[in-house]
């Protein structure tokens, strides 16, 4: 495990004796890449004009979304947080390693990060007083990568929270890219309106921007396939929604840190978490949840 970096730009790189490797920032506790097939395949989509120096969210990688997903409500204790919450724009902590490497087909190594109430800045803490502890856990396995959200409420008032993985999966080309896994599925389409629906084919084509909020998904994982070949797997742990979110063209241009103009082609973010709701947590209680990305290829 290296750290280098120093300030805003420090960076936490492991790397599994196969090759395998994933690179985090502690900006965010953004994953920024994760290379499978000896270190030869990036899996992450990550903008070239992506701001990596802490003062922008990341575009790319994978963000992490809390306490709020999307643009806070009104008359929610999460209102005055900027869209999609403070843990994507907080600096976190690095923890430490823990590894396994038994042999090297198993070999592992996980990466914690911590943020707490004491860290944020004060605007954060101002629009969200509440005492809390966040551990996030990145294991780097051969051929997956599992993302781990650990939330605990430090305090002695109920806080209500919700928690995304905001996961750009690079792939070759999206307008042959499908998912499987949400058959029967309800959604939320932000792209109409907020206009609910539920899935009816068992394969979702991406032809056009896309935005949509599935939740209560009763099977836990979703695959992302290219050409019809299974390319990602996507297994939910503890966590019942997933947000399916492609810009297309005219949404990319719109943003000033998305980079190639094209590059909507080649990325498909599949968001696992918990967002359909609030999760609630009463003082000293304690949330778990997670996802496995596996490369299939
Ligand atoms: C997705 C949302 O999760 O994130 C979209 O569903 C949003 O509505 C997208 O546009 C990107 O958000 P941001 O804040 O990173 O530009």
């Amino acid at each position: 495990v290296d750290i280098s970096g120093s300030g805003a730009s420090s960076r936490v790189t492991a790397r599994l004796p196969s090759g395998e490797s994933v690179e985090i920032l502690l900006h965010g506790a953004t994953v920024i890449s994760w290379k499978s097939d000896g270190g030869e395949k990036e899996n992450l989509w990550l903008s070239e004009k992506a701001v990596l120096d802490g003062s922008k969210a990341v575009r790319g990688g994978v963000p992490i979304v809390f306490p709020v997903f999307g643009p806070p409500p009104a008359n929610h204790a999460t209102s005055s947080l900027p869209q999609h919450g403070f843990a994507r724009t907080s600096r976190w902590e690095f923890l430490g390693k823990s590894t396994s490497e038994d042999t090297v087909e198993s070999s592992a190594v996980k990466l914690d990060f911590g943020l707490y109430s004491s860290n944020l800045s004060a605007e954060a803490r101002k629009a969200w007083p509440y005492d809390f502890g966040l551990v996030y856990s990145v294991t780097l396995s051969k051929d997956s990568l599992q993302t781990v959200m650990n939330v605990r409420n430090e305090g002695t008032e109920v806080f209500e929270f919700q928690m995304l993985f905001h996961t750009y999966l690079r792939v070759k080309d999206i307008t042959t890219t499908t998912l499987t896994g949400l058959l029967g599925v309800p959604y939320t389409d932000k792209v109409l309106n907020n206009t609910t629906s539920t899935q009816s084919t068992p394969s979702l084509s991406i032809t056009s921007e896309i935005d949509r909020v599935y939740t209560s998904i009763p099977q836990s994982t979703a695959t992302v396939l290219e050409n019809g070949t299974p390319r990602f797997d996507i297994v939910r742990d503890n966590v019942e929604d997933t947000v399916v979110w492609n810009p297309w063209k005219e949404k990319a241009a719109a943003m000033a840190d998305f980079a190639p103009q094209d590059g909507w082609k080649n990325m498909i973010c599949v968001e696992v978490g918990t967002v359909g709701g609030w999760q609630r947590l009463e003082g000293g209680d304690g949330f778990e949840g997670g996802q496995v990305v596996k490369s299939l290829l």
